[in-house]
């Protein structure tokens, strides 16, 4: 059983996370997610628009991810490693030799990001945006939680 394990906060849950996730998932035959919590993504000055809970329901209904769990500090990736007895580590290539002293514990790999995609974009436009459409769209955004919550689990 080899296991890939990556990081990641995962909100806005778009087409990049969802190929990285796939290329992971094709690296091994088990892929476990480590998600910011809401406190980590704080202390990293973040602040996403769906809570922890609902970015870990997001992100394990993928067919990709067989665990999630959260993340809570920059320090936690070893006791990480070494509790999923994790072969490789791997994340986006933004992340590039950040993280190449876990290589003493497993195989680093940073894949290509997928191009013109990412929250802090879509954010972005979404802030451009008129209070009534954002409005619709939030409420669209929880409607694609509930036909998350109703998909199976592969
Ligand atoms: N990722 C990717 N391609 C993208 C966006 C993200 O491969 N276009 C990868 C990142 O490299 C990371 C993982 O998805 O390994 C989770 O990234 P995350 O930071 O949650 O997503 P971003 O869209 O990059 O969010 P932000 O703009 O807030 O940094």
């Amino acid at each position: 059983m080899k296991t890939v394990i990556t990081y990641g906060t995962f909100d806005l849950f778009h087409v990049g996370h969802i190929r990285l996730l796939n290329r992971l998932s094709e690296l091994g035959d088990r892929l476990v997610v480590g998600i910011s919590s809401d406190e980590f993504n704080e202390l990293k000055g973040k602040k996403s628009f769906f809570s922890y809970e609902e970015r870990a329901e997001i992100v394990s209904a993928c067919r990709y991810v067989d665990e999630v769990f959260p993340e809570h500090n920059w320090e936690q990736k070893l006791s990480d490693i070494r509790q999923y007895n994790a072969k490789i580590f791997a994340m986006g290539d933004d992340w590039e030799g950040k993280f190449d002293f876990l290589s003493d514990y497993c195989e680093v790999v940073y894949l290509p990001r997928t191009e013109d995609v990412s929250t802090t974009k879509i954010k972005k436009t979404l802030s451009k945006l008129k209070k009534n459409e954002l409005e619709k769209i939030e409420s669209s955004l929880h409607d694609v939680i509930e036909i998350v919550k109703t998909m199976s689990h592969d």
